[in-house]
């Protein structure tokens, strides 16, 4: 493991050595003199700072890089006015893009105040060629650049950075390597993110992700089962297995392995009290895993279950390869066997050639399956798939319409399904002091419902069981089970 590895033995006057992951250990001494020779000059720490946008996947890689960066010598702080910035960026939806470059332009600002700042940008932005060539031309203030493939070299990278004298700028195309043993900075000590796998091979004709993040790649099964034992030996209580597509986990592995098999031997591991996954494809979903879920213990009770479209004519023009039909009678399947499951979902607006007719179809779904909660985006037009070339797009206006009833539906049946739970007692597991109020405290239920209730500290971390006491709308204000009896 990374943390039996003594940084002061490695000669960082010799040459890097070729193997992953002794090459990034070599790295992280060398960036650890950089850091300290530069913190000396200046008789302080010097800070880094990481901003993460986009979803849990990059969360997780954000993580993998504060670890780098704390491992080099950095103190790690939440502010921008720092020594290092690094923004690990998304580009699933244009808006990600314009919220970056509106930052960068702040980031300039800062660097002007203090010049030993240094600027780095990551994430699936950066796999875009156009991106690139516009920060080349438009932000030359930027440090340092590189892609989602080659993240796992990003000590490498900083130490490039540190001797170089302009941007430093390394994207791959593709990769089917996954180096394993490298620090991790966790956000939160009692429970972590783990990916399972990398990359995308669904291509639905509106998505840039199999383009940024490349051919789907399953870790092997005993490297992930070895990380989750380590991480409960340090206190982890939930995990989330991550990946872009977890029901197609272990399909491509030389010894193929199921992803309901993998969560099984997840669960056999002690100390590990619950289970979360995201994503799944309806169209992979196995009885087998619905079985492994309704028997189990551990698993929670959620399922995120990205619908996009009700309209089985525009599910076919997405490439998501199950009708409406199909899709129902899953929901139906889930329900019936794991009753008090929490059902989400995602949805588009506005997918070139979209109807009213269309937009009614997927009303009718979100009616039928009753989600608890469902992100409602707006199609964005990403330049390279199949459906940013489509002619049929659809006007502004009639998708802020269709946007703004599917919005009204998914709020009406979300409150309706989190207030069925009104006046149970459930185990939550405590996350945080409530950021309005300090003497309450904010924990998570198994099947994603978030309950306030007073406590403090000392509960963080720790499940415990919860009266919901009082609904307001997609959330609950509770009272500690305990306290509640006497
Ligand atoms: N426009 C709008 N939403 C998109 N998503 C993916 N690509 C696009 C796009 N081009 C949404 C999908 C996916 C979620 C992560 O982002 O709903 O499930
Ligand atoms: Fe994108 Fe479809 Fe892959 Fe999800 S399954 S990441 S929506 S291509």
């Amino acid at each position: 493991m990374y943390n039996e590895i003594d940084l002061d033995k490695i000669e960082i006057n010799a040459e890097p050595p070729e193997e992953e992951p002794a090459r990034q250990h070599y790295f992280i001494a060398k960036c650890r003199k950089y850091v300290k020779e530069e913190s000396e000059r200046l008789g302080r720490p010097l800070y880094a700072c990481t901003v993460t946008f986009g979803c849990q996947m990059n969360a997780r890689d954000s993580e993998k890089l504060s670890g780098i960066l704390e491992a080099v010598g950095y103190e790690l702080t939440e502010t921008e006015e720092a020594d290092f910035v690094i923004y690990n960026t998304c580009t699933v939806r244009d808006n990600a893009n314009q919220r970056v470059y509106g930052r960068l332009g702040h980031i300039n600002s800062l660097k002007k105040k203090n010049p030993h700042m240094r600027a780095a940008l990551c994430g699936c932005m950066m796999q875009e060629p156009s991106v690139i060539e516009k920060i080349r031309k438009s932000y030359r203030f930027v440090d340092l650049i590189f892609g989602t493939h080659n993240i796992f070299k990003f000590a490498e990278l900083l130490a490039n950075m540190f001797e170089a004298q302009g941007m430093v700028v390394d994207i791959w195309e593709d990769t089917d390597r996954i180096v394993e043993e490298l620090p991790v900075e966790r956000k939160y000590p009692f429970k972590s993110g783990i990916n399972i796998m990398f990359g995308c091979n669904n291509f639905c004709s509106y998505c840039i992700v199999p383009y940024v993040r490349g051919r789907e790649r399953s870790r092997e099964m005993e490297d992930i089962l070895k990380e989750i034992r380590a991480l409960a030996d340090d206190g982890v209580v939930e995990i989330m297995l991550l990946g872009q597509n977890v029901n197609s986990y272990g399909k491509n592995l030389k010894e193929p392995v199921s992803f309901a098999r993998l969560i099984q031997e997840v669960e056999k591991i002690p100390g590990i009290r619950r289970i979360r996954f995201m994503t799944s494809h309806p169209k992979d979903l196995s009885d087998e895993l619905i079985q492994v879920m309704k028997h189990s213990t551990k698993i929670c009770r959620h399922l995120h279950l990205p619908l996009q479209s009700g309209s089985t004519r525009i599910l076919k023009a997405m490439n998501r390869r199950y009708t409406k039909e199909q899709y129902l009678a899953l929901a139906d399947k889930i329900r019936k066997e794991i009753p008090d499951i929490s059902i989400t979902t995602d949805i588009i607006v506005g997918f070139p050639g979209e109807t009213k007719e269309d937009v009614d179809e997927t009303i009718d779904v979100i009616k039928k399956v009753g989600y608890d909660n469902a992100f409602t985006f707006i199609y964005s037009k990403r330049t390279g798939t199949p459906a940013a070339a489509m002619e049929n797009q659809v006007e502004e206006d009639a998708v802020k319409e269709g946007f703004d009833r599917v919005l009204k539906v998914v709020q009406d049946t979300a409150r309706e399904r989190v207030s069925a739970l009104w006046g149970r007692t459930m185990d939550a597991l405590v996350e945080e002091i409530n950021e309005q109020d300090p003497e309450f405290v904010t924990g998570r239920l198994s099947n994603n419902t978030i309950v306030h209730f007073k406590g403090d500290q000392s509960l963080i971390g720790t499940i415990v069981p919860v009266y919901l006491k009082e609904c307001h709308g997609f959330y609950y204000i509770g009272e500690r089970e305990d306290k509640w009896k006497n």
